[in-house]
């Protein structure tokens, strides 16, 4: 019976061949992400937040597609924008990655888009949030927020509740613009005044001199937006000044009680209102769901809006990445459009014709809830577009 073993042998021999070569082959077959993150400089605390959240989305749902396994590439821009451009178009390139996601800042999501639309490369913004990023590439999809979603709703809720003078402080680029432009318009049109607009640059602010005008502006609110990372230092000056006890009201985008920060803020920011699509203290059995599992995995950091951003939007990309069996390019962009899902942050909608995020914005007010710092939700305007796509 010597005969029939020989094939079997053969057999045998070319199985284990084809088995040999076989880890290769699944390592081309990867399905490539790149994922461009401040994790370095001034945004460090959003590349943080945001690389956590994309971990814990892939270790929670699989990491495996059209039995294809999902690789995130993560490279740090240290929110240079030449950078980030630089390592888009590598990652496009070289690695060959089905998307691009991340972008800690306005100037790095706008120096990406045209590789966006060049290598027609869906590229999923997590978080920076000026109104006109989807205009940049028709590849642009949005899972953050944007500026003019956030600062008409607390204009709103100022003027209806009795403050009629009130001074901005932003900072100096294309999202503090929005910020400052959509609270003055809304806030204006609601019969307030306005007797100075205050900004502060992006990089190393000084907020010693904008809050000295302030103080001898005496307004009933002082409304600021910042950069994520850039509260607690505010928080700090504002205290030292003495403009808390001086009757500055102050409100603000939820940018600035950021949950990555709000624990060490101290009772200076006790009370203080903002409007935005995300607080860790968002009563539903998702976020609790999430803010534990987030926590767990991270040695008890507290998920930002940040975090959600970069969550929901890998829940995008891997949902998008079924549906189209893997295919990257215009098939894995149309299955992203249109996504309903329930967020963290409440229900979302990708809008399929603007691809930008539609949400629920919450009114909060910063107070301690089992001893620490939190923003409580106390109001919701359900389902907001970006009023910015209205212009
Ligand atoms: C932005 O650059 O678009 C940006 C960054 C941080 C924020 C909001 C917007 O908190």
């Amino acid at each position: 019976m010597q005969g029939p073993r020989f094939p079997f042998r053969a057999a045998l021999a070319a199985g284990l061949a084809v088995a040999a070569l076989l880890p290769a082959a699944r390592a081309q077959d990867t399905l490539k992400i790149g994922l461009v993150l401040p994790m370095t400089g001034q945004q460090a605390t959003t590349g943080r937040q945001i690389d956590a959240a994309v971990k814990l989305y892939l270790a929670q749902n699989g990491a495996t597609v059209a039995g294809r396994k999902i690789e995130v590439v993560l490279k740090d821009d240290a929110s240079n924008p030449d950078q980030t451009r630089r390592l888009a178009q590598e990652l496009v390139v070289n690695d060959k990655v089905v998307a691009l996601a991340g972008f800690g800042i306005t100037p790095s999501a706008m120096a990406t888009a045209p590789i966006a639309t060049q290598s027609k490369t869906p590229m999923v913004v997590m978080a920076a949030a000026t109104s006109a990023i989807t205009q940049a590439s028709p590849f642009v999809v949005r899972t953050s927020f944007t500026l003019p979603q956030a600062s008409v709703s607390i204009a709103e809720w100022a003027a209806k509740n009795g403050i009629k003078k009130a001074v901005t402080l932003v900072s100096d680029y294309a999202p503090g613009i929005d910020a400052e432009r959509y609270f003055v318009d809304r806030f204006l049109l609601n019969g307030g005044t306005v007797p100075e607009k205050l900004r502060t640059p992006l990089r190393a602010p000084d907020f010693a001199p904008v809050l000295q005008k302030v103080r001898d502006l005496a307004p009933q609110a002082l409304f600021v937006f910042l950069p994520s990372g850039q509260g607690a230092a505010f928080m700090k000056q504002f205290a030292e000044r003495g403009l808390d006890k001086a009757g500055v009201r102050l409100i603000a985008t939820g940018d600035v009680t950021d949950d990555d920060q709000l624990a060490d803020m101290g009772d200076v920011a006790l009370g203080v209102v903002t409007s935005h699509h995300y607080s860790a203290a968002h009563k539903s059995p998702a976020n609790q769901k999430f803010v534990e599992a987030f926590r767990k995995a991270n040695n008890g950091l507290r998920p930002n809006f940040m975090a959600v951003g970069g969550y929901d939007g890998m829940r995008v990309i891997v949902e998008g990445l079924k549906a189209s069996k893997g295919a990257g390019g215009e098939a894995l962009l149309a299955a992203m459009k249109g996504q309903i899902f329930e967020s963290p942050r409440g229900p979302v909608l990708i809008d399929a014709q603007t691809r930008d995020i539609v949400q629920d914005i919450y009114i909060r007010k910063v107070e301690k809830v089992d001893g620490q710092l939190y923003n409580v939700e106390f109001d919701v305007q359900k389902g907001v577009k970006d009023p910015g796509k209205a212009r």
